[in-house]
Formats: structure tokens, C-alpha cells, sequence
């Protein structure tokens, strides 16, 4: 942790973790929560791991994001233990004991394989991790799903010390949106713009919250594009980036669009983000995130109708299923220490889900905001192969002014996303905070 801010927040922080474990406990018969870290796994007939990721549940009480093998454990009643695994192995770099202020809030017990774990457990403890790194004995209590669910549901709601890192992981991803920006300017390829965004966010690809998606032109109609190409395309039309950071954990979640001219794609792409911003002022306590999603479709309707797109009224485009053409998914979902947070379609701390409205079914957040949620706001406007040709054989044909789609097709698509917090005094937008 090195923002001077995140020390004084983690008390309080973790006094939440420990409250919120003592209720997830409850009506159980387990004595302890044990956190573990898990450790990475290895490749298919392979001596070679994946990239370790720690589990979110470990990194939402301790801020170590390289700890493979460590725990995290809780007893209602006492200081919370770090359980810090430290191999003997000369082999690879053994992972110094965490010396940072926050440190001060467990007591520290050092083992030397995750299976020493096993010794300290009292009887009846239940597992939340990886379950092939459980000890043997304790395979059979492996994340209980009632005390997960209920963990799950909390986590909605985001602690003054998290909201702190995501903002600061925002302010990282800032720098890198800037760096990639500049090198599509100067005609980089999607590689190029690529390694320009590590570079300037300094990390690893391992340590982004998701690949990242940079593409050139067309290929924005692919929503999760992460391929890479080296060459510098002949023509530059547009750039589609969603690129995060991660800061002690937490991950942010940015997506802007560039037109390398003007003309109809460009006005297209300021319309989506002035709409983007105002659907970005709902995020506000007491308001159901279903309702920002068919808002945000309202919004499609009216860019398709204005800018010709479509040849009916923003009302028919709307009734036909038309924007789930051009928009086809959701207008965004939680984000913490995961980048798509867990819960976001949960109806009650029992597990019990709320169902999406009919003709969004890829919404991935049902739930009614309260203070403390984050949330991405990320509406988008494609031009998708795919849907389009479905939409070309079917009883929307005579709506869509295919002259336009074929002319706008090969700038891809446009998306803009932004971190905002549901806040007791409005939106905050922590995204736009940090390009200001
Ligand atoms: N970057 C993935 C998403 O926006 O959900
Ligand atoms: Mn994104
Ligand atoms: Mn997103």
C-alpha cells in the first residue's frame, strides 16, 4: 500500500470485514472463517503455473495481492490472524513478511507450506478459498453457501478505505488511457498502444483486472476483443479502449472511444457520452439499477433516430427490440475486487436472485443501489456483423438505414465507461475525477 490515504482507512475497513464475518457466521455451526489466499495452478501435463491471482475473499481483509499459500483467519471474539506462507525454497523469490502499518491490525503466524495451515484450524472452521488448497480435513467444509452467500451480498457495499483504492485505481488507469490515446495519435498498432499502457500504468499483464481491449477500428464491434495486432493499420478510423489498473487489489474499469476525424461517427461518439454522463448522475442511493439500464436504452433509441440511423421514431425503436441491435449489453455491474463484483443479481442475502426484464439478458446488476455501491456506467453503440444480420432477415429490416450502417461499420463501435460511486451526497464519479 503507498497512498499516504489507504493506512488510516484500513481499521476501519477491517472492522467491517470482522463484522461482517461474525454475521455470516451466525446460525452456523462453524467456529472460524479461514480466507485463503490460494496458490496458482498448474498448467495441463506441464511443469509451469498459471499466473497466481490471490482470491478476492483473501484480498478484501488483506492487502496482498502476492501471498500464494497465505490465510486470513476469523474468530468471532479475536484479532483477526494472517497466516503469511513463506516457503523455504531456492527456487523462486520467497515473498517477505508484510511489513506495512495495516499489518498491525492481525497477529502474523509465518508457515513454510500452505498444509501447515491444517495445525491451527480449530475443529469446526469453514474454508472460503480455492477448494483444492483446503487441508484434508477440511474438504467438507469448503465454502458453505450460506455463509458466502451472505459475504457476497455484503460486498455490494464498498468500505470508505475501498472506495479510496478504487479511486486511486482509476487514477493509474488514467495515465494509461493518456499514454494509449497518444500512441494510436502517432499510428501505433494495437500492440504498440498495448505495451504503452502497461508501461504507463506499470504493470504487468498479469496485474490488470481483465485483458486488455484495444482495438482499431472494426474490430470495436467485438465487445471483449483482446487480440493484438502488431501492424499498423493502413487507414486509422477509430480507437475502442477498456482498460483497468488494480491498486491494492481493487480494480477499475474505463472504456473510451476515439475518431481519428469528424463527421458522423465522431458526433455519434460525443452523443453516447453525453448520455453516458447523464445516466452516470442516477447513480444515486434508493435507485434501481434496472431502471439506469432502460434509461440508457431511452438514450440509444434517441441517438439511432437522430443521427438517421434508424427510420422510426425513438419510441417504435424501442418497442422492436432496435437498440439491443446497436446496444446489446449491459449498462454495467459492481465493481471492487473483482472486475464484474460479485452479488449484482442478488435479491437478499440468501442467495435468492432477482430476475433481469425481459429483453436484457445480459444485465449483470438487478439490484436497488444503496450508499456505498460502485458501479461501471458503460453504454455502447455497435456496429455488430452478427446482430446486424439477424436484424437484416427479420421484421426490423425496414427500420435500420443500412446505407449509414454500412458506412459507420468499419469504425467498429463505440463504448464509454466510468467508476462511480452511489454517494449519500449524489453520484461520484471517480473515473472522471481522475482524467480532470
Ligand atoms: N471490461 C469489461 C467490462 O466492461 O465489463
Ligand atoms: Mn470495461
Ligand atoms: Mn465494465
Amino acid at each position: 500500500m503507498s497512498s499516504p490515504l489507504a493506512d488510516p482507512l484500513f481499521p476501519a475497513h477491517l472492522a467491517e470485514m470482522i463484522r461482517r464475518a461474525d454475521h455470516a457466521l451466525q446460525d452456523s455451526a462453524f467456529e472460524a472463517l479461514v480466507f485463503a489466499a490460494g496458490t496458482a495452478p498448474m498448467q495441463f501435463a506441464d511443469d509451469q503455473p498459471y499466473p497466481f491471482k490471490a482470491s478476492a475473499h483473501f484480498r478484501a481483509w488483506a492487502p496482498l495481492t502476492e501471498a500464494p499459500g497465505s490465510c486470513v483467519m476469523h474468530r468471532p471474539g479475536h484479532r483477526p490472524t494472517l497466516f503469511f506462507c513463506q516457503p523455504e525454497d531456492f527456487w523462486h523469490q520467497v515473498p517477505a513478511r508484510p511489513q506495512q502499518p495495516w499489518v498491525d491490525c492481525f497477529d502474523v503466524v509465518c508457515i513454510k507450506t500452505p498444509a501447515d495451515i491444517a495445525g491451527f484450524l480449530p475443529a469446526h472452521s469453514a474454508w472460503i478459498g480455492p477448494d483444492s488448497d483446503a487441508p484434508v480435513s477440511h474438504r467438507a467444509v469448503c465454502n458453505p453457501a450460506s455463509v458466502v452467500a451472505r459475504l457476497d451480498y455484503a460486498r455490494a457495499i464498498k468500505t470508505d478505505y475501498e472506495i479510496h483504492c478504487l479511486e486511486v485505481a482509476s487514477q493509474i488507469a488514467c495515465a494509461g488511457h493518456r499514454a494509449a490515446q497518444q500512441t494510436w495519435a502517432e499510428g501505433g498498432s494495437e500492440y504498440d498502444i498495448h505495451l504503452a499502457y502497461l508501461k504507463a500504468t506499470e504493470h504487468e499483464d498479469a496485474q490488470l483486472p481483465y485483458a486488455n481491449i484495444i482495438a482499431l477500428n472494426e474490430a470495436a464491434s467485438v465487445l471483449h476483443y483482446t487480440y493484438r495486432r502488431r501492424q499498423p493499420l493502413e487507414v486509422r478510423r477509430s480507437l475502442l479502449i477498456d482498460a483497468g489498473a488494480t491498486y491494492s487489489g481493487y480494480g477499475s474499469d474505463i472504456t473510451r472511444t476515439y475518431s481519428a476525424m469528424t463527421g458522423v461517427f465522431a458526433d455519434l461518439t460525443s452523443a453516447v457520452e453525453r448520455l453516458e454522463l447523464t445516466l452516470c448522475d442516477l447513480v444515486t442511493p434508493g435507485r434501481s439499477y434496472i431502471d439506469i439500464q432502460l434509461a440508457a436504452h431511452r438514450g440509444i433509441a434517441t441517438i439511432l433516430c437522430d443521427s438517421g440511423l434508424v427510420r422510426v421514431s425513438a419510441e417504435d425503436a424501442l418497442a422492436r427490440g432496435i437498440t439491443a441491435v446497436f446496444f446489446p449489453h449491459g449498462i454495467g455491474h459492481l465493481l471492487g475486487l473483482q472486475v464484474h463484483d460479485v452479488g449484482g443479481r442478488m435479491a437478499n442475502e440468501e442467495g435468492v436472485l432477482t430476475p433481469r426484464p425481459p429483453g436484457h439478458p445480459y444485465l449483470r446488476l438487478t439490484r436497488r443501489l444503496e450508499a456505498g455501491y460502485v458501479v461501471t456506467i458503460e453504454p455502447g453503440l455497435y456496429f455488430i456483423d452478427l446482430l446486424l444480420k439477424a436484424a437484416r432477415l427479420d421484421e426490423r429490416r425496414d427500420a435500420i438505414n443500412w446505407e449509414t450502417v454500412d458506412a459507420l461499420a468499419p469504425f467498429g463501435g463505440i463504448r464509454i465507461e466510468d467508476n462511480v460511486v452511489a454517494g449519500s451526497q449524489g453520484a461520484k464519479n471517480l473515473t472522471r475525477l481522475a482524467f480532470a
